[in-house]
Protein backbone atom coordinates (compact mmCIF):
# COMPACT_ATOMS: atom_id res chain seq x y z
CA UNK A 1 0.00 0.00 0.00
CA UNK A 2 1.21 3.27 -0.94
CA UNK A 3 1.76 6.26 1.51
CA UNK A 4 -1.31 8.22 0.40
CA UNK A 5 -3.46 4.99 0.84
CA UNK A 6 -2.95 4.36 4.20
CA UNK A 7 -3.22 8.22 4.97
CA UNK A 8 -6.84 8.28 3.13
CA UNK A 9 -8.08 5.01 4.66
CA UNK A 10 -6.78 6.74 8.33
CA UNK A 11 -9.09 9.54 7.14
CA UNK A 12 -11.81 7.47 6.37
CA UNK A 13 -11.50 5.79 9.58
CA UNK A 14 -10.52 8.60 11.73
CA UNK A 15 -13.93 10.53 9.73
CA UNK A 16 -16.29 7.68 10.58
CA UNK A 17 -15.04 7.68 14.95
CA UNK A 18 -15.75 11.47 14.56
CA UNK A 19 -19.15 10.50 12.71
CA UNK A 20 -20.51 7.86 15.32
CA UNK A 21 -19.67 10.75 17.95
CA UNK A 22 -22.91 12.60 17.86
CA UNK A 23 -24.75 15.03 15.56
CA UNK A 24 -23.89 18.71 16.18
CA UNK A 25 -25.10 21.62 14.65
CA UNK A 26 -22.49 21.76 12.29
CA UNK A 27 -22.38 17.98 11.70
CA UNK A 28 -26.72 17.51 11.38
CA UNK A 29 -27.70 14.24 10.59
CA UNK A 30 -29.83 15.27 7.16
CA UNK A 31 -32.02 12.51 5.41
CA UNK A 32 -32.53 12.37 2.81
CA UNK A 33 -29.35 13.03 1.07
CA UNK A 34 -30.66 14.08 -2.37
CA UNK A 35 -30.25 17.90 -3.79
CA UNK A 36 -32.04 16.36 -6.52
CA UNK A 37 -36.25 17.07 -5.97
CA UNK A 38 -39.03 15.95 -8.57
CA UNK A 39 -40.90 18.87 -10.51
CA UNK A 40 -43.74 19.77 -8.60
CA UNK A 41 -42.90 17.73 -5.18
CA UNK A 42 -45.15 18.28 -2.60
CA UNK A 43 -43.72 17.15 1.08
CA UNK A 44 -41.13 16.55 3.37
CA UNK A 45 -38.27 17.67 2.22
CA UNK A 46 -35.03 17.59 4.71
CA UNK A 47 -35.28 16.47 8.20
CA UNK A 48 -32.39 17.24 10.86
CA UNK A 49 -31.07 15.72 13.79
CA UNK A 50 -28.18 17.50 16.33
CA UNK A 51 -27.25 17.86 19.62
CA UNK A 52 -25.87 20.67 21.85
CA UNK A 53 -23.27 20.72 24.66
CA UNK A 54 -23.53 24.39 25.73
CA UNK A 55 -26.71 25.90 25.30
CA UNK A 56 -29.80 25.57 23.65
CA UNK A 57 -30.93 28.66 21.16
CA UNK A 58 -33.37 29.48 18.35
CA UNK A 59 -33.95 27.26 15.30
CA UNK A 60 -34.33 29.07 12.10
CA UNK A 61 -35.44 27.23 8.79
CA UNK A 62 -34.61 29.55 5.79
CA UNK A 63 -35.68 28.90 2.67
CA UNK A 64 -34.32 31.79 0.03
CA UNK A 65 -34.81 31.71 -3.70
CA UNK A 66 -32.38 32.08 -5.71
CA UNK A 67 -31.47 35.71 -5.48
CA UNK A 68 -31.38 35.53 -1.45
CA UNK A 69 -34.55 36.88 -1.16
CA UNK A 70 -36.75 34.48 1.01
CA UNK A 71 -39.50 32.65 0.55
CA UNK A 72 -40.25 31.04 3.82
CA UNK A 73 -38.95 31.41 7.16
CA UNK A 74 -39.56 29.64 10.40
CA UNK A 75 -37.90 30.79 13.64
CA UNK A 76 -38.51 28.40 16.80
CA UNK A 77 -37.56 30.62 19.74
CA UNK A 78 -35.71 29.23 22.75
CA UNK A 79 -37.64 29.30 26.10
CA UNK A 80 -34.80 29.22 28.95
CA UNK A 81 -35.92 26.41 31.37
CA UNK A 82 -38.76 25.27 29.47
CA UNK A 83 -38.90 23.43 25.39
CA UNK A 84 -36.73 25.59 23.32
CA UNK A 85 -38.91 24.43 20.24
CA UNK A 86 -41.74 27.30 21.04
CA UNK A 87 -43.99 27.25 18.82
CA UNK A 88 -43.25 29.79 15.32
CA UNK A 89 -45.58 31.34 13.34
CA UNK A 90 -46.97 29.57 10.59
CA UNK A 91 -45.85 30.27 7.05
CA UNK A 92 -48.92 29.14 4.25
CA UNK A 93 -47.69 27.16 2.19
CA UNK A 94 -44.82 25.97 4.29
CA UNK A 95 -44.30 23.70 7.49
CA UNK A 96 -41.58 23.23 9.83
CA UNK A 97 -41.80 21.23 12.89
CA UNK A 98 -39.03 21.22 16.06
CA UNK A 99 -38.65 19.07 19.04
CA UNK A 100 -35.90 18.83 21.74
CA UNK A 101 -35.28 15.78 23.56
CA UNK A 102 -33.37 15.68 26.75
CA UNK A 103 -34.36 11.38 27.54
CA UNK A 104 -31.67 8.87 26.57
CA UNK A 105 -28.87 10.91 25.17
CA UNK A 106 -25.00 10.72 25.86
CA UNK A 107 -23.65 12.15 28.81
CA UNK A 108 -22.36 15.52 28.32
CA UNK A 109 -25.06 16.52 25.82
CA UNK A 110 -27.91 19.05 27.42
CA UNK A 111 -30.49 18.27 24.76
CA UNK A 112 -31.36 16.86 20.82
CA UNK A 113 -33.06 18.70 18.27
CA UNK A 114 -35.55 16.70 15.67
CA UNK A 115 -36.73 18.99 12.84
CA UNK A 116 -38.25 19.30 9.45
CA UNK A 117 -39.09 21.22 6.81
CA UNK A 118 -41.82 20.35 4.04
CA UNK A 119 -43.17 22.39 1.23
CA UNK A 120 -47.23 22.85 0.59
CA UNK A 121 -46.92 24.42 -2.55
CA UNK A 122 -45.56 22.77 -5.63
CA UNK A 123 -41.92 23.19 -5.69
CA UNK A 124 -42.32 24.84 -9.26
CA UNK A 125 -39.54 25.40 -12.16
CA UNK A 126 -39.14 28.87 -10.32
CA UNK A 127 -37.95 27.17 -7.25
CA UNK A 128 -34.99 25.65 -8.89
CA UNK A 129 -31.71 26.61 -7.72
CA UNK A 130 -33.24 27.80 -4.19
CA UNK A 131 -31.64 27.26 -0.93
CA UNK A 132 -32.80 26.02 2.21
CA UNK A 133 -30.80 26.83 5.66
CA UNK A 134 -30.60 25.59 8.99
CA UNK A 135 -29.10 27.54 11.50
CA UNK A 136 -28.84 27.32 15.61
CA UNK A 137 -28.36 30.59 17.05
CA UNK A 138 -25.62 32.37 14.56
CA UNK A 139 -24.42 29.00 13.93
CA UNK A 140 -24.92 27.56 10.53
CA UNK A 141 -25.99 23.87 10.83
CA UNK A 142 -26.89 23.00 7.19
CA UNK A 143 -27.56 24.29 3.68
CA UNK A 144 -28.74 23.00 0.25
CA UNK A 145 -29.08 24.27 -3.03
CA UNK A 146 -32.33 22.34 -4.51
CA UNK A 147 -32.29 20.99 -7.73
CA UNK A 148 -35.68 20.65 -9.57
CA UNK A 149 -35.78 17.96 -12.55
CA UNK A 150 -39.13 16.99 -14.73
CA UNK A 151 -39.78 13.43 -14.30
CA UNK A 152 -39.06 11.35 -17.54
CA UNK A 153 -38.41 8.01 -17.98
CA UNK A 154 -35.46 6.32 -20.80
CA UNK A 155 -37.86 3.97 -22.50
CA UNK A 156 -41.53 4.55 -23.70
CA UNK A 157 -43.07 3.20 -20.44
CA UNK A 158 -46.43 1.36 -19.86
CA UNK A 159 -48.72 1.07 -16.81
CA UNK A 160 -50.09 -2.44 -16.93
CA UNK A 161 -53.74 -2.49 -15.08
CA UNK A 162 -54.84 -6.08 -13.83
CA UNK A 163 -58.23 -5.72 -12.78
CA UNK A 164 -59.18 -8.40 -10.18
CA UNK A 165 -62.58 -8.17 -12.19
CA UNK A 166 -63.38 -7.42 -15.68
CA UNK A 167 -65.51 -4.92 -14.57
CA UNK A 168 -64.95 -0.91 -15.74
CA UNK A 169 -64.09 1.65 -12.80
CA UNK A 170 -63.21 -1.15 -10.13
CA UNK A 171 -59.74 -1.38 -7.95
CA UNK A 172 -57.23 -2.72 -10.20
CA UNK A 173 -53.37 -3.69 -9.47
CA UNK A 174 -51.28 -1.62 -11.83
CA UNK A 175 -47.65 -1.31 -12.41
CA UNK A 176 -44.72 0.34 -14.65
CA UNK A 177 -43.29 -2.06 -17.46
CA UNK A 178 -39.86 -2.69 -18.85
CA UNK A 179 -38.77 -3.68 -15.47
CA UNK A 180 -38.99 0.13 -14.10
CA UNK A 181 -39.72 0.56 -11.28
CA UNK A 182 -42.66 2.84 -8.79
CA UNK A 183 -41.40 5.22 -6.66
CA UNK A 184 -43.13 7.51 -4.36
CA UNK A 185 -42.92 11.63 -5.19
CA UNK A 186 -40.22 11.64 -1.95
CA UNK A 187 -37.99 9.34 -3.95
CA UNK A 188 -38.21 6.40 -1.61
CA UNK A 189 -39.61 3.07 -2.83
CA UNK A 190 -41.30 -0.58 -1.48
CA UNK A 191 -43.80 -2.34 -3.67
CA UNK A 192 -43.26 -2.18 -7.27
CA UNK A 193 -47.41 -2.66 -7.68
CA UNK A 194 -49.88 -0.71 -6.14
CA UNK A 195 -53.83 -0.39 -6.37
CA UNK A 196 -55.69 2.02 -8.29
CA UNK A 197 -59.12 2.79 -9.93
CA UNK A 198 -59.08 1.58 -13.74
CA UNK A 199 -60.33 4.21 -15.61
C1 LIG B 1 -46.99 20.52 10.05
O1 LIG B 1 -46.58 19.16 10.09
C2 LIG B 1 -46.92 18.52 11.32
C3 LIG B 1 -46.28 17.14 11.28
O2 LIG B 1 -46.52 16.48 10.08
C4 LIG B 1 -48.43 18.48 11.46
O3 LIG B 1 -48.76 17.89 12.70
C5 LIG B 1 -48.97 19.91 11.43
O4 LIG B 1 -50.37 19.89 11.44
C6 LIG B 1 -48.49 20.62 10.16
N1 LIG B 1 -48.89 22.02 10.24
C7 LIG B 1 -49.38 22.68 9.20
C8 LIG B 1 -49.68 24.13 9.43
O5 LIG B 1 -49.59 22.15 8.11
C1 LIG C 1 -25.86 27.44 -3.94
O1 LIG C 1 -25.64 28.01 -5.21
C2 LIG C 1 -25.03 29.29 -5.18
C3 LIG C 1 -24.99 29.84 -6.58
O2 LIG C 1 -24.51 28.89 -7.49
C4 LIG C 1 -23.65 29.15 -4.55
O3 LIG C 1 -23.02 30.40 -4.45
C5 LIG C 1 -23.79 28.56 -3.16
O4 LIG C 1 -22.52 28.29 -2.60
C6 LIG C 1 -24.57 27.24 -3.19
N1 LIG C 1 -24.84 26.84 -1.83
C7 LIG C 1 -24.74 25.57 -1.43
C8 LIG C 1 -25.08 25.32 -0.01
O5 LIG C 1 -24.43 24.65 -2.18
C1 LIG D 1 -32.94 23.28 -12.83
O1 LIG D 1 -31.65 23.80 -12.99
C2 LIG D 1 -30.74 22.85 -13.54
C3 LIG D 1 -29.36 23.47 -13.53
O2 LIG D 1 -29.39 24.77 -14.02
C4 LIG D 1 -31.21 22.45 -14.93
O3 LIG D 1 -30.36 21.47 -15.46
C5 LIG D 1 -32.61 21.89 -14.83
O4 LIG D 1 -33.13 21.60 -16.13
C6 LIG D 1 -33.55 22.88 -14.15
N1 LIG D 1 -34.83 22.24 -13.93
C7 LIG D 1 -35.99 22.77 -14.30
C8 LIG D 1 -37.21 21.98 -13.97
O5 LIG D 1 -36.07 23.84 -14.88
Amino acid sequence: MSYQTIMFLMLVIFGSLCATAFSTCSNPTVTPSRITWALDYTGLLYSGYFCVTVQANDLTWSFEDSSVANIAVFTFPSGLGTNPCQPSTPVPGYNATCQYNTAGIPAGILGCYTTTFSVGNKLTSSFNQSTLKLAHGVSSCFAQNISLQACSSPTPNTVLVNPSSGVYHTQANFQCSHGSTLFNMDGTTGNTATKCLAT
